[in-house]
């Protein structure tokens, strides 16, 4: 299926693909998990919150949709950076996801909305937005044309788009170390497709501009690295309970489980120094414009 004319047409909702297993997934386990660990993980992932709020702040946005937001915590940042003018609204598959981020924003008092929705298929009214961001929240679509003409449509025209994505799996030792230390014990981890919807669909350059080409502009594509830090008891809730280890975790037998326990402690253990984990992101930086 061709994606419509970004430049025309929204992607007619009843047209575009949904994201089904992507839902699914977000609906269930992998979100409840998101949700649950959420203050560990924004602790992690707090540089790139600070990198998206700094880079919106000068443009002079003022309606913001943050894409794939999960609990928030970039909304509510790109919000505080832009207010008291600037809005920024959070967009996700996720309920669970989604309700989490409206009981943040309620206790924070900081203005903002949150829709549950695949931003694929979402019914957008058209040019509501002039600027587009998002952390880790754009690599999941069954069909990213589509998505990337449906969010042309979300927008006015010049208007910005700043996401951060992960740049190659050999380049991100620390994320892929759960997953080559678990595969030996576990034959229902597949190698992951680069081209299937998951956490590396965005880690070739050539195939991003390739999905901007219809209807966005002046594509820039920019590495960056960012140190981090997790302390070794965060460490374990992390290797524990995220990603594609973590979802299939739950389901083992007691003996599988422990097995692939001691396997991703002993992956994990050359990280740590003195109770402290420590790590670099790799990451690009995509910045375009709304043709
Ligand atoms: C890796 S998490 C990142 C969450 C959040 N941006 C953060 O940095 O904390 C990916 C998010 O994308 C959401 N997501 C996946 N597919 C989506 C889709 N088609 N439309 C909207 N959100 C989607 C997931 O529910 C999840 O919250």
């Amino acid at each position: 299926m061709t994606p419509p004319s970004a430049r025309t047409d929204q992607a007619p909702r009843n047209q575009a693909p949904s994201n089904q297993a992507q839902a699914e997934l977000w609906n269930a386990r992998a979100g409840e998990t998101w949700v649950a660990q959420q203050a560990m993980l924004d602790r992690l992932f707090l540089p790139l919150e600070e990198l998206l709020a700094d880079s919106v702040r000068p443009t002079g946005a003022r309606d913001v949709l943050d894409i794939g937001c999960g609990a928030g915590a970039t909304t509510l940042a790109v919000a505080q950076a832009l207010a008291p003018d600037g809005q920024c609204t959070g967009l996700d598959i996720s309920v669970p996801l989604i309700e989490a981020a409206r009981r943040r924003a309620a206790e924070t008092g900081v203005a903002t909305q949150f829709l549950a929705g695949d931003a694929q298929n979402y019914s957008f009214a058209r040019g509501s937005f002039d600027w587009i961001v998002s952390r880790f929240g754009v690599m999941f679509f069954d069909q990213p044309e589509w998505a990337f003409a449906n969010l042309r449509g979300a927008v006015r025209d010049g208007a910005g788009l700043t996401m951060i994505t992960w740049r190659d799996p050999a380049e991100n030792p620390f994320m892929t170390a759960g997953e080559r230390a678990a595969a030996p014990l576990l034959p229902q981890l597949t190698p992951s497709d680069p081209d299937a919807p998951g956490q590396f669909a965005f880690a070739d350059p050539d195939k991003v501009r390739r999905i901007l080409a219809n209807g966005w502009r002046e594509t820039g594509i920019k590495p960056v690295d960012i140190a981090c830090a997790l302390p070794a008891g965060d460490l374990r809730t992390y290797i524990m309970n995220m990603g594609r280890v973590g979802v299939l975790l739950p389901d083992l037998d007691d003996r599988t489980r422990a097995s692939v326990s001691a396997a991703l402690t002993a992956a994990f253990d050359p990280f740590i120094s003195n109770g402290v984990a420590r790590f670099s992101l790799a990451c690009w930086l995509v910045t375009a414009r709304a043709a």
